[in-house]
Parts: structure tokens; sequence; C-alpha cells
């Protein structure tokens, strides 16, 4: 029995966005997998009176199994409400880097109210087919849809690629126009997970070409992937106690500022809430050994987690406040 978001309580981004472009601010996507991921992220955004992005990946749905994150979205609304004495942060269900048409169905079967259906590692006119049907089915059930040109280096999933194709701008305005497409992800120096750039490589977006694309589709949604600033403290906490990440390195958070004050409305982060909870159990597990209830790490690590995305939402993205506007 297929499942309609609204009944769960969730949203879609039809509004966040609109705000979020005239607000001058993005709104925080980010990845869970767990209970304790779920939690931080709520508690974090109520706290800051942010409106927020659940964002699940296909390992994530296949991980956590797709009933039980039906149930968590669902949970996630109620917990919210009662965080807030009876009004809660508007929340919506994402689906990150759908990859086929059927996988965007069935989420949107399981009460998702929004999708992203990433034809970006195609060529240009499969891209805009495989996006246009999604679109097509999404909007039917009043859903939003997140298409992706340009291909961000790295790994996502299965697929890699070793350099970035950043973002035509000459094309977004064609591939906006032919898919209706909600919002867009694009490529501008960002790549998914820790190691973003080499050591001795300019660590930099190109926010230029972000700022070409604008021009072309004025007041569009556009996204950054990729988005995680790999705090260093964070990777020095790791690596102290055992852990072995060298060259980790992010996004500035400058930079993510500027981006969130233009058309960028959606920001992805996921990196940087792993880091956060390995380098917290990292360190209960070097400090007190003889610990072994997971309540004594996971806890932390939920402490840790909540305190970085209240940094992220006040500092970097500019979401705090934004909730009830
Ligand atoms: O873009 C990738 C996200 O960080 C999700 O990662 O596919 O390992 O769940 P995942
Ligand atoms: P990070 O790996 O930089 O956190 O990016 C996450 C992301 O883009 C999820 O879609
Ligand atoms: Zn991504």
């Amino acid at each position: 029995m297929a499942v309609k978001y609204s009944d769960l309580g969730l949203v879609n981004t039809v509004d966040m966005f609109k705000k979020a472009v005239k607000g001058g601010y993005a709104i925080p996507a980010y990845n869970f997998n767990n209970m304790e991921q779920l939690q931080a992220i709520v508690m974090a955004c109520t706290e800051t009176e942010s409106p927020v992005i659940l964002q699940v990946s296909s390992g994530a749905r296949k991980y956590a199994n797709q009933t039980l994150l039906q149930y968590m979205a669902q949970g996630a609304v109620a917990y919210a409400k009662e965080l807030g004495k009876g009004k809660n942060i508007p929340i919506s269900l994402h689906l990150d880097h759908g990859d086929t048409y059927e996988l965007c169905v069935s989420c949107i079967e399981s009460g998702f109210s929004s999708v992203m259906i990433d034809g970006s590692h195609h060529d240009y006119n499969a891209n805009v087919e495989l996006t246009k049907k999604v679109v097509e089915y999404a909007h039917k059930h009043d859903v939003t849809v997140e298409g992706e040109l340009g291909v961000l280096a790295g790994v996502e999933d299965d697929v890699s690629a070793e350099h970035h194709t950043y973002t035509e701008p000459d094309q977004v305005e064609d591939f906006v126009k032919k898919t209706g497409v909600d919002s867009l992800a694009i490529s501008i120096g960002t790549s998914h997970g820790a190691y973003k750039f080499k050591p001795g490589q300019k660590a930099e977006i190109r926010l230029d070409i972000l700022h070409e694309i604008e021009k072309r589709i004025p007041g569009f949604s556009i996204v950054l992937h990729g988005s995680s600033s790999v705090p260093q403290d964070l990777v020095a906490k790791i690596n102290k106690h055992g852990g072995k990440l060298d060259d980790a390195i992010g996004i500035s958070e400058d930079q993510l500022r500027e981006a969130a004050k233009s058309a960028v409305c959606k920001i992805n982060i996921d990196s940087d809430g792993r880091l956060a909870m390995t380098a917290a159990i990292r360190e209960v597990f070097a400090l007190k050994p003889a610990e072994f209830d997971p309540r004594k790490y996971l806890g932390p690590a939920r402490d840790a987690l909540k305190e970085l995305y209240k940094h992220k939402n006040d500092k970097v993205l500019g979401s705090s406040g934004h909730a009830f506007d």
C-alpha cells in the first residue's frame, strides 16, 4: 500500500527552497542511516529553528530497511513536535542520488517527499529523458525532484570519476526547461568523501561557475553536493586515537557561506557527520577501554553530531531561525 508523505507529517521542498533563495540561506540536507544520526539532526534543527531535509541514499535504504525508515521519518516529525512544544520545524524526506526511475517510484510510494534522480553519469540526452520521466511521475504526487548536470570527482556508490566535469552553464537553461526539475545539483569542484583536494592543491571551489549558472537561470534553486568541510580538529582527534586519515581536506566554510547567500538553496553534508561520530567513539574507546555499553559511546557520538549540525546551521548555511518564516 502506497504511503503519502503528507500523511507522515512531511513536506516537499517547494516552500523551503522559495524562502531560502529569497532569504539568502541554504537548507541543510543531512544524511542519516540510524537512530542516533536522526536524533541529532532533529535536536539540532529544532534548537536552531531550521527547516531540514533528511537525506537517504540507496545504501542507507538497504542498511536501515525501507519500512523502518518510513516510520523513522514519521517519528522524526513527532519528535520535532515534542521538542518544539507542539510546533514542528518543516521536515522533508529526500532520496539522495537515486539512479533509476524504479527506485524513485518506490521511494515516493513509501513516503518520500522529494527525490533526486542523478542522471549525471549518462550522456546529456539520456539524462534529460530519465530526469523528465521521474519528474512526470513525481509531480503527479506533489513530490519535488532534484536533477544533476556535471560530474563530481570521487566515488558515489559504485560509480567513480577521477576528475570533475564542471557543469556547463550553457546547458542549464535547456536542461531545466526540458526536464521540469525543481532544483539542480551542479558540479563546481566539490566532491564526496573526506579527500576533496590533494595536498598542495588549491582547496577552492569554482564560485565563478556558480555565478555564471545563476545568470542563466535567475532565481532557480541550486544544490551543492559534496559540501563537507572535513574539520581538522575531528581528523586530528580520530588520528590521535588510532585512526589513519591522511590528508583529509574539505570545502572551506567561507566558500560555502558565500554559496548559501546566492542561489544555492540546499547543501548536502554527510562525511562531516561521519567524522564527528567516529572521533567521539574513538575517544571513548581509547580513554575508557572497559566500556562496552553502546549508549556510552553512541551517546557522545550523538552529542558531537548535534553540535556539528548546530554550528553548520548557525554559521555556514544560515538556516537557523528560518523554520517558521
Ligand atoms: O553522496 C553520498 C552520500 O554521502 C551517501 O553515501 O551512499 O555511502 O550512503 P552512501
Ligand atoms: P560529503 O561527502 O561532502 O558530506 O557530501 C555528501 C553528499 O553530497 C550527499 O549527497
Ligand atoms: Zn551527493
